[in-house]
């Protein structure tokens, strides 16, 4: 893309009072709806949340405390695990020229389920990042105290992010006191692998989320379980002044074993390509990205990856939310072309999309199928030609496009921080899949999407201090679900809408939440997955027609005074 290009960009994004985005139907005040808190006096940066479904239990990972709180009611405080930076490491933490007060402190940053009686857990430990077992019986560590290089950083305010996968910890955090030398590792006994130190595989990287799609069990390709990071970096291959930011999707093979020589205990299987959230015709193009949440539903074909997306230079306050398919952006994995740096006029190097000829197998590839029938059984077989071509060629020249081309929704005024996404079949049948966006002003927007437009329901003020969501899990059990929300001052638990607030049969049905029906025998708007059979005499209207409250005080002349006024109140 050309400098020009982008200035243009930039200069709109100055000017223009872009009039976009729905207003949310309805704002909620913090005080205004029944939230339940929890937080403890002394304790602060409630930023990592843990939900156990089964066990019905959130974890909470504070500043020096983890806490087990009642998933149903996070009031009730289960169990509370004080985990502190020993006196002398402060000290030695402060010597390094960090402050003893705030930066040479425990901040629990990885809180992952291991099995049934252990979480694996890691702090940054004053600048020496620690990980260890929390036994969830006697709610004690086991005193393992590993070294926690590359699975949490050494630095709080350093991003970080980390997913579990059958017992093997996938993490993209720094590795080092400065934080300079980003990484992508996995943390196991038998194969730890990790990213090359190389400015092609990871620049300056801003970790946002990592998840794992698991292979289609009824597939007959024999595709490996793929583990995916999201994160946004500095751009190699876009030529600007400064540092242009650029969104990534990158992943790796689970069964990935590194190379016999070359990429020895490295990925042979990291590859990473652009991820789009752009409004091409505005000219308009979202290049950060700040969260990630996947779809995973059996009423889906394919996962689909949600992403809260902001400009670089944000001075209108605009956000956008961007979803893509898998398959889109495994044909970028598997059919696209990749990049290549090549020089020029002696010390510049510049990417190019890469024409040659591509080895077989191809790199970056899982092992599969077809790659077994070759006898290449693991990734330690693979010829010296593909491994080297990976190592080389991390960055894929295709980017991934989002569904539609272009984002679900765009909003002015507002930075979006967090996003869950909940799949919920509407009284009719319709299913909306349903988005929770966090801003940073302590704001929960749910929006939907639809064919003519997006719609935001409500806004709720989780926060009273405007402080920004940093985490944000759902909560999908039948019939119970929750938000749950972490911030500097602590977490929030709230339900997924407030039908209950709505005392009209039309204000009900205007409010066009998929969770919502007025129920005229009871003249009351109900949430529908808390009651047992739906019956037929409901009354929801997503797109936002109203009439059929009027049928319903047919049914019930008495609600309306023995007057002709058709109205359910
Ligand atoms: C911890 O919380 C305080 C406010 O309570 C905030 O000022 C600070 O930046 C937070 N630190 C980190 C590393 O998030
Ligand atoms: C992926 O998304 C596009 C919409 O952009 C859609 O047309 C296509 O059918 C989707 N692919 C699959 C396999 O669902």
């Amino acid at each position: 893309m050309a400098l020009s290009a982008f200035y243009a960009v930039w200069g709109l994004l100055l000017e223009v009072a872009i009039a976009f985005g729905p207003v949310p139907r309805i704002t909620w005040e913090h005080k205004e709806v029944q939230l339940i808190h929890f937080n403890e006096s002394k304790v602060s940066n409630y930023s990592t949340l843990l939900l156990s479904e089964d066990k019905n239990v959130l974890y909470v990972g504070a500043r020096e405390v983890i806490f087990a709180l009642n998933a149903v009611n996070i009031a009730e405080k289960q169990h509370e695990l004080h985990w502190k930076v020993t006196e002398d490491k402060r000290t030695k933490c402060a010597v390094k020229g960090k402050s003893e007060q705030t930066e040479c402190r425990n901040y629990v940053r990885v809180l992952q389920q291991l099995n049934d009686t252990f979480l694996y857990v890691c702090g940054t430990n004053a600048f020496q990042p620690t990980c260890d077992y929390l036994n969830l019986i006697s709610f004690e560590l086991g005193g393992k105290n590993e070294d926690g290089k590359g699975r949490c950083p050494f630095d709080p305010a350093q991003s970080y992010t980390s997913v579990m996968v059958d017992e093997e910890l996938y993490s993209g955090t720094s590795y080092n006191f400065l934080g300079s030398e980003p990484i992508i590792s996995r943390h196991s006994h038998q194969s730890p692998l990790r990213t090359e130190y190389a400015i092609p595989w990871l620049n300056e990287p801003n970790f946002v989320f990592a998840d794992v799609i698991r292979a289609d069990p009824n597939s007959t390709d024999g595709e490996d379980d793929k583990i995916y990071f999201f994160f946004t970096e500095v751009s190699v291959e876009y030529e600007f002044v400064g540092k242009l930011m650029i969104p990534r999707i990158a992943r790796v093979c689970k069964r990935d074993q590194g190379g016999l020589r070359t990429l020895q205990k490295k990925w042979t299987s990291f590859l990473k390509a652009r991820l789009i959230c752009t409004i091409p015709d505005k000219n308009l193009i979202f290049n950060v990205i700040n969260d990630v949440f996947i779809l995973k539903s059996p009423t889906l074909k394919e996962p689909v990856i949600y992403g809260v997306f902001t400009p670089q230079l944000n001075n209108v306050g605009l956000s956008a939310v961007c979803a893509y398919n898998l398959s889109t952006v495994e044909e970028v994995f598997s059919k696209g072309k990749y990049m290549q740096s090549a020089t020029v006029e002696q010390s510049h190097t510049k990417w190019v999309r890469y024409n040659g000829e591509i080895p077989n197998p191809r790199p970056g590839a899982c092992i599969n199928n077809e790659a077994r029938a070759s006898n290449y059984m693991s990734s330690l077989n693979l010829p010296d030609k593909t491994l080297q071509f990976v190592k080389d060629h991390p960055l894929m020249d295709d980017s991934v496009t989002p569904m539609g081309d272009r984002p679900r929704l765009v909003k002015r005024d507002v930075k979006y921080t967090q996003i869950v996404v909940d799949r919920v079949r509407a009284l009719n049948g319709t299913i909306y899949d349903v988005m929770f966006i966090g801003t940073d002003r302590g704001a929960l927007h749910k929006a939907i999407s639809y064919e003519n437009g997006m719609h935001i329901i409500e806004e709720t003020q989780l926060f009273p201090n405007f402080e920004p969501v940093q985490t944000l899990l759902l909560s999908s059990k039948t019939g119970r679900r929750y938000l749950f929300a972490g911030s500097n001052s602590g977490v929030v638990q709230s339900p997924v809408a407030f039908c209950d607030k709505y005392t009209t049969c039309v204000d009900c049905v205007l409010a066009r939440d998929p969770y919502c029906a007025w129920k005229p025998l009871e003249a009351s708007c109900i949430d529908i997955f808390k009651e047992g059979e739906m019956e037929r005499n409901w009354i929801q209207n997503i797109g936002g027609d109203a009439s059929s409250c009027s049928v319903c005080s047919a049914q019930r002349p008495e609600m309306n005074g023995g007057t002709s006024t058709v109205t359910c109140e």
